[in-house]
């Protein structure tokens, strides 16, 4: 049975293709588009699943679409009441929705498929996206983000294929607003800047923290959700836009005049960085961990489960994800590495296929390697069409069969300082690059911060890099080894080794590690290996192959990259281009 399940018109546009119960291939809408967080109809994407399921559009069963307009629909008409300008607007997305069936078969060129659409709610989706892909047979579940499907959070237990829902948030309250109302407030308008405010908060201290349990208010007496204090808020009113057609999403302003009243003047994208700006970003992040902690303490008292599944955009907050086993009584916890709403696909095709039969948890998302990869003779003919300037630009290309040869020669570029552009094997699900379409460099080297975030990247100073380390080495360096296999967890560094990995241990002497084994990425594990046996260090600084755009996927876009940015060498499967310097 062939599911195909599909993110639309919605921020992180995605598809996701199920073969009997087994996901095979997943991808986002942007990596195709080159628009960041693309939230039209993810055509390319889901042209690309069904190509790497080798399928023709009539194969398709069923297509899962994570979007149930008849969800919360008592709430949505008071809403369309009170706002009917908003209202309108939703209601030509929703439209859109009611014709998705037409779009789909439109994007593969057919008139013949005759597949099902099933509609699954928002948060559902959320929670199946991590739950049921998970290596637990039975869990509790929390989904946190902005908003979908008219609510922000859910809760609930999963066994076997089912799902029970225990409660939920619904809108106006969500701490995905909350957060990117702060992150606008504080000079980051673009959508999915959050994760610069998570960084940004690691430089000061709470010390408006008061103040913000005002604007977040908990219910106490042991109960679970939340709620935003309306004040300090203007989404609930008919002034704050969310596009979400196509292109990049675009949200307008989202806090009040009485929030800049409370906490002085917002931030200009322009302006420099000082410690007011520090002490309210640490101080929101503070009020997401008291409020999502104290929520999970909740649900692991009222489940009595051990294992935790976590999905939503606020699920990408690292710095959160790494306190919960120390904070609550969990002992592990899964993610998915498309936590946020490009994980709806896979959520949507999941919860499709477990609702479609009785059906065996027989599936295990081990990896995040679902996306589109190139062979040496595609990459071979990508260089010949560039040869032109790649001797302009006084690159040599060379092609080393032998892979200890590959990795040794890239090792021993890293070792010397050099940036370096690794593009192998099948493109990462989700936002992370997990050691295939990465730059890497060395986590020894204090100077590869300025290095790469002013030179290759082009980004904000103040921005943490990553370690990827072998993960049987994990508990040599950081304070916790739970694995965190898609880096979607900081921890702290052991403080006899902030010194030996500085690039990559941030400034409050914690690191967003990735965990590498051998079965996840045998390639990226043998190349942390030999950088350990060359320089005693098993961890590799490991960053996105971008520049201030989607993650690449093909070979002619990291080629580009790769001679745009000036990095020191790119290795694209067996080939190594290096700098003539
Ligand atoms: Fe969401």
């Amino acid at each position: 049975m062939l599911i195909i399940g599909l993110n639309a018109y919605h921020g992180d546009a995605s598809a996701a293709a199920i073969v009997d119960g087994r996901l095979v291939a997943a991808a986002e809408e942007e990596r195709f588009t080159r628009v960041k967080h693309e939230a039209g109809f993810p055509a390319h994407a889901l042209r690309y699943v069904l190509e790497a399921v080798g399928a023709s559009p009539r194969e398709i069963d069923l297509i899962a679409v994570a979007r149930d307009p008849w969800a919360r629909i008592a709430r949505k008409a008071m809403y369309a009441l009170r706002m009917p300008a908003r209202a309108a607007g939703r209601l030509g997305v929703q439209g859109r929705f009611a014709t998705i069936g037409a779009e789909v078969a439109r994007a593969l060129g057919t008139t013949e498929a005759k597949f099902e659409v099933r509609r699954v709610e928002h948060h559902m989706a959320h929670l199946a996206s991590s739950f049921l892909v998970s290596p637990f047979e039975e869990a509790a579940l929390f989904s946190i983000d902005g908003l979908g499907d008219f609510a922000s959070a859910m809760w609930g237990v999963g066994r076997g294929g089912q799902i029970e829902p225990w409660g939920a948030v619904a809108f106006p309250h969500s701490l995905g607003i909350y957060y990117t109302a702060l992150t606008q407030y504080l000079g980051f308008p673009r959508y999915g800047d959050e994760y610069k405010v998570m960084g940004l908060a690691s430089y000061g201290e709470p010390e408006m923290l008061e103040e913000f349990r005002r604007i977040v208010v908990a219910p106490g007496c042991g109960a679970m959700g939340f709620a935003l204090n309306r004040d300090y808020f203007l989404h609930h009113r008919a002034t704050a836009d969310m596009t979400w057609a196509s292109g990049e999403p675009a949200i307008g302003r989202l806090y009040s005049d009485h929030l800049v009243e409370r906490l002085g003047a917002a931030r200009d994208a322009a302006e420099p960085i000082d410690s007011r700006h520090h002490a309210i970003a640490a101080s929101m992040q503070r009020r997401l961990e008291e409020v999502v902690l104290d929520n999970l303490r909740e649900l692991q008292r009222a489940t009595g489960m051990r294992k935790l599944c976590l999905a939503g955009g606020v699920a990408y907050n690292c710095v959160t994800n790494g306190k919960i086993l120390d904070a609550t009584g969990f002992e592990q916890v899964y993610i998915q590495s498309a936590a946020g709403d490009a994980g709806l696909a896979i959520g949507a095709a999941m919860q499709a296929w477990h609702h479609s039969g009785p059906r065996p948890r027989d599936f295990v998302m081990q990896h995040a390697y679902w996306g589109a990869q190139y062979s040496d003779c595609e990459v071979a003919s990508v260089l010949e069409r560039s040869e032109g300037e790649i001797a302009r630009q006084r690159c040599v290309v060379r092609r080393i069969d032998n892979q200890p040869q590959l990795l040794c020669q890239v090792v021993r570029a890293i070792a010397q300082g050099k940036v370096v552009g690794w593009f192998q094997g099948r493109m990462e699900w989700g936002p992370r690059a997990l050691g295939n379409r990465s730059i890497l460099a060395d986590p020894r080297r204090a100077e590869m911060r300025e290095i790469l975030n002013t030179k290759i990247k082009r980004r904000e100073a103040f921005r943490p890099f990553a370690p990827s380390i072998l993960e049987t080495k994990a508990r040599e360096y950081f304070t916790q080894s739970h694995p965190s296999p898609f880096m979607l967890m900081a921890y702290s560094v052991r403080p006899e080794k902030v010194a030996v990995i500085p690039a990559t241990t941030h400034i409050d002497g914690s690191g967003r590690l990735q965990t590498v084994s051998e079965s996840q990425n045998p390639l990226y594990y043998q190349l942390i290996s030999e950088f350990d046996r060359h320089t005693g260090v098993p961890v590799l600084l490991n960053t996105s192959f971008n520049e201030n755009e989607p993650v690449v996927q093909k070979p002619e876009e990291a080629l580009k990259c790769f001679l745009r940015t000036r990095m020191d060498l790119l290795a694209m499967g067996s080939y190594v281009i290096t700098r003539d310097t």
